[in-house]
């Protein structure tokens, strides 16, 4: 196998790199909790980690040094974290030269960081976010075996960009591309600005530039994230929409998605943007969280209901194909049955071709961890309920609107469940899947123009014509 196609990420010719051996390789194992953003994350660290000698592995059982990218948006996220980390005990005590690092969103904070402290005292080193710069040093010692017990190193949240590391990428068309880190609204609920810092953005010269080259590499599907896109650039002279401008100049046919934006800073100068680009996904996530102003209101969101749905329906109305998507938190502090009965009839409205729900959790340090009146487990359990019966009702028939329309479909490969038919994603981010017919193999990585027969509740099917 040509050395390229081992370390693709070793293309620099001004450089000169140090081939290993197989032998010589260690060998890692990198587990993700968590959002895009932390994947973004940990293909980070497996492309730093390739340059210090490891190769990655499937699973924890074949490592010499397992990290877990943790989360800290949910508890239930933090719980799966805790019971895996106690599950790798085993594995300690039969390997003992086995290194064993934590870092991430959940990690960042001291309270959590000093609880795996005391609790696992196999694991090696633990660390927050901003890890890339220290991690080679760490590892090193961490490696060493000198101290007993796990050793906290900190650093502060945010600032950090990581321009210098290149990224070894999963998927072979698609590609995240952080545009930025952290974030400044202060969403009373979230922990994310406490863990992961203040906003910080790329320049848009890096950023277009890494698209170009990805792109060059056939990878077609781009994802660039940020906890806030709309706000990306902020206090430079490149907004969100002269970035996405740039990007959709470059030559050539590509998907450029993006997420999360925020519906305080979605202005309509975007929507029209991307109305008549070509390369800008038709898929749009906009976090709603409550339909209830009073909430919003409690939530530190920044926009009313009023003016959430006047967006929508200014994207469908510029974008008519458009697909939009939304997060919806149930249970809040305070939160009472008529505030939750606007949510649903704001989904009802909007009408969302699917939404992320969620059940409050309370997050340690942020502002509504001493907001009064929590609804009770059984209550917030039974609106969650009638959440999903309302909005499942909705998404299981929202697609029908696409039935016999003509949709630009970038193929990627055999069918999901039958092997006679192919499947991409639509520019809308959905998936079709499609009879192609003879030649149906030197289709994938490519887009084609597939003519919608049926709408299945999560699925288009069609055929190419
Ligand atoms: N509890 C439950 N869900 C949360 N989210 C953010 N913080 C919390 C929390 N404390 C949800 C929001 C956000 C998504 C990524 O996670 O809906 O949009
Ligand atoms: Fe992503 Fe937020 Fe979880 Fe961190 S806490 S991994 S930013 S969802």
């Amino acid at each position: 196998m040509p050395l390229l196609f081992l370390f693709p990420h070793l293309t620099n010719p001004q450089k000169t790199y140090t081939i290993y051996s197989m032998e010589n390789f260690r060998k890692a194992y990198v587990r993700t909790y968590g959002c895009k953003q932390n994947f973004a994350d940990s293909e980070k660290i497996t492309g730093l980690l390739l340059t210090l000698g490891y190769i990655a592995v499937k699973t924890p059982e074949a490592a010499d040094l397992i990290i877990f990218n943790t989360c800290a948006v949910r508890e239930n996220a933090e719980q799966r974290v805790f019971g895996n980390v106690g599950a790798l005990k085993k594995l300690k005590e039969d390997k003992p030269e086995l290194t064993i690092i934590l870092c991430g969103c959940m990690t960042q904070q001291e309270h959590a960081a000093e609880l795996f402290k005391a609790k696992f005292p196999f694991l090696d080193a633990i660390l927050g976010t901003n890890i890339i710069a220290s991690l080679p040093e760490i590892i090193k010692s961490a490696e060493s075996k000198t101290q007993k017990g796990a050793k906290v190193h900190i650093a502060e949240a945010g600032g950090s960009l990581d321009e210098d590391v290149k990224p070894l990428r999963e998927g072979e068309f698609s590609a995240n591309v952080p545009i930025m880190n952290g974030c400044d609204n202060f969403c009373t609920y979230c922990v994310v600005p406490l863990v992961r810092g203040r906003e910080v953005s790329r320049t848009a010269e890096n950023i277009v530039a890494e698209v170009k080259s990805l792109i060059a590499e056939n990878r077609k599907d781009i994802l660039l994230l940020g906890q806030n896109v709309n706000s990306y650039g902020k206090g430079t002279a490149s907004g969100f929409t002269e970035l996405l401008r740039e990007l959709d100049n470059i030559d050539g046919e590509f998907i450029i998605n993006y997420m999360t934006s925020h519906p305080k800073d979605c202005k309509k100068e975007l929507i029209d943007f991307i109305a008549e680009s070509r390369n800008i996904s038709r898929h749009l996530h906009l976090p709603v969280q409550s339909g209830s102003n009073r909430i919003l209101k409690l939530m530190n969101r920044g926009y009313t209901r009023e003016q959430y749905i006047e967006l929508a329906e200014y994207a469908k109305r510029k974008i008519p194909e458009i697909s939009l998507t939304t997060d919806i938190l149930v249970g809040f502090p305070g939160e009472t049955y008529e505030d939750f009965k606007d949510t649903l009839d704001l989904i009802r409205e909007v009408s969302f071709d699917s939404a992320y729900t969620f059940i409050y959790s309370k997050r340690e340090g942020t502002a509504a961890a001493d907001f009064d009146a929590p609804a009770s487990a059984e209550e917030k359990s039974a609106w969650f309920q009638e959440l999903l019966d309302v909005q499942g009702k909705i998404s299981e028939r929202s697609y029908e609107r696409y039935t016999g329309k003509t949709l630009r479909v970038l193929c990627l490969g055999e069918g999901r469940s039958d092997p006679k038919l192919l499947t991409g994603k639509s520019k809308q981010g959905i998936i079709v899947d499609f009879s192609a017919g003879a030649g149906s193999a030197e289709l994938r990585g490519k887009f084609v123009d597939i003519k919608v027969n049926k709408a299945l509740p999560w699925a288009l099917k069609g055929e190419i014509i």
